[in-house]
């Protein structure tokens, strides 16, 4: 199935949602999307997005065939009949698709009929963002790409013996991928590797691991944190796709690289490890295309070598992405699981338990094949496999509970919080591991 391919937009909404309340949300996901919109650009001009609630199976697929078709952006595909599926569609596709919808009688209703009058509406209405001294940061609203640089290089000369700022190298645009190193113990201790960002529309992963940055160099309460584990962390991996989703498409998803009709790679099927195997796309306009070669992209073969550089002491990794309450473990590219999936099980277990002791947001935990579709070329499945990381996990951040894409900003911090909470179980495991080995 198509639709497999389109994992981090996947999101299990209720069936019980009335259309008045999708509108809502979607009204409230555009408001904050495009809050920072430098250009006046219509991208979205003619756009309609569609809810649609296949009943047969026949009907499922028939849907998913759209799922490489770029004229499609499927905002969330949830596995289970019955649920509503919702897709953005150009212009130039929507009279042939509802032909398709009518003739294959599947019930549908337009929830945007112009997705760009409603960004206008939105724009008109946005605040200004709050001007923050240079250096500082907020989790009241999501920081430009410059304004989070700013406040990693404040940081490493505020706190010279516990952070180093290093770039693990250049974007395909040109920008510094920043990644900050944290430690107030051995450098041989054991690291935790932490990965924001890949997708650049996923704003509330980047949001979320500059708050991990924030709690763990200025709150002295978390003191052991950073002497017991090292921190490696790249806060945003796909610094070109973010300021894109800031400038010009606020549901731009893939790198910026120039391709020969259609621009980006989907950076997390890139990943060299059973490359293209399941859940990608061979096609450069598909939102899960996965790039001409394994690594094509300088962002993912950067990681990689930094991954490389410090393997000896990375015990854990972890990707942050959005949206719909996931913690998965691989493997992504194969329904087969891996030969320590009762590990993997366990912590992300006690991760959930401690996410939702705060306030009640549950995860669904599992291998992505078994609670979404199969997706090679996924980082976490890299850091496994060839890297050789055992811990390897990827995390589906909340929409925002009933929100789509993009949580609110007034949310951030509440997610921010109870995911910190769940951070914190990643560390105890990897802090008891090395008291056992040592
Ligand atoms: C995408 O879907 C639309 C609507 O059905 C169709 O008109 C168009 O030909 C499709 N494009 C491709 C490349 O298949
Ligand atoms: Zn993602």
């Amino acid at each position: 199935m198509k639709l497999l391919l389109i994992l981090s937009a996947l999101f299990a909404a209720s069936a019980a949602e009335t259309a008045l309340l999708e509108i809502m949300k979607l009204l409230l996901i555009l408001s904050a999307l495009f809050a920072a919109s430098a250009a006046e650009t219509a991208y979205y001009e003619g756009y309609v997005v569609y809810q649609i609630r296949p009943v047969t199976d026949g009907q499922v697929e028939l849907i998913s065939g759209f799922g490489e078709n770029a004229s499609f952006d499927f905002w969330n595909a949830p596995k289970i009949i019955g649920l509503p599926t919702t897709v953005m569609v150009a212009p130039d596709a929507q009279e042939s698709f509802v032909q398709v919808l009518t003739a294959a009688q599947i019930p549908y209703t337009v929830l945007i009929d112009n997705v760009e009058r409603v960004v206008k509406e939105e724009r008109s209405r946005q605040q200004t963002m709050t001007r923050l001294e240079k250096g500082r940061i907020s989790f009241t609203e999501y920081h430009r790409y410059e304004a989070i640089q700013d406040y990693l290089a404040e940081l490493a000369s505020s706190y010279p013996d516990i952070v180093g700022l290093e770039e693990i190298g250049a974007s395909y645009q040109g920008s510094a991928i920043s990644m900050v190193r944290i430690g107030a113990g051995s450098s041989s201790n054991p690291t935790i590797f932490i990965e924001g960002g890949i997708h650049a529309r996923e704003w509330i992963s980047p949001a979320f691991v500059l708050y991990l940055i924030q709690e763990l160099v200025e709150n002295e309460n978390n003191r052991n944190m950073i002497e017991n584990v090292n921190w490696l962390i790249v806060p945003v991996l796909n610094p070109d796709g973010y300021e894109y989703t800031h400038t010009n498409e606020r549901l731009w998803r893939k790198t910026r690289s120039i391709g020969s009709i259609c621009d980006g790679v989907d950076a997390n099927r890139n990943f060299g490890y059973y490359w293209m195997e399941a859940g990608a796309s061979s096609l450069e306009c598909a939102e899960t295309y996965a790039g001409p070669t394994a690594f094509s992209e300088p962002e993912t073969s950067h990681l990689r070598d930094i991954i490389n550089e410090n393997l000896d002491e990375i015990k854990l990794f972890i990707s942050f992405h959005s949206y719909g309450n996931y913690i998965m473990y691989p493997w992504g590219y194969t329904s087969q699981l891996p030969y320590d999936v009762e590990e993997l099980n366990s912590l992300a277990v006690d991760v959930e338990a401690a996410i939702a002791s705060v306030a009640g947001t549950r995860y669904t935990i599992g291998s992505p094949p078994q609670v979404l579709y199969a997706a090679a070329g996924g980082s976490f499945d890299w850091v496994k496999g060839e890297a050789g990381v055992d811990m390897s996990y990827t995390l589906e951040l909340p929409g925002g509970g009933s929100y789509g894409f993009d949580l609110p900003a007034s949310r951030i911090l509440d997610v921010c919080v109870e995911t910190f909470e769940g951070v914190k179980v990643f560390y105890n495991y990897v802090e008891q591991q090395s008291r056992k080995s040592s």
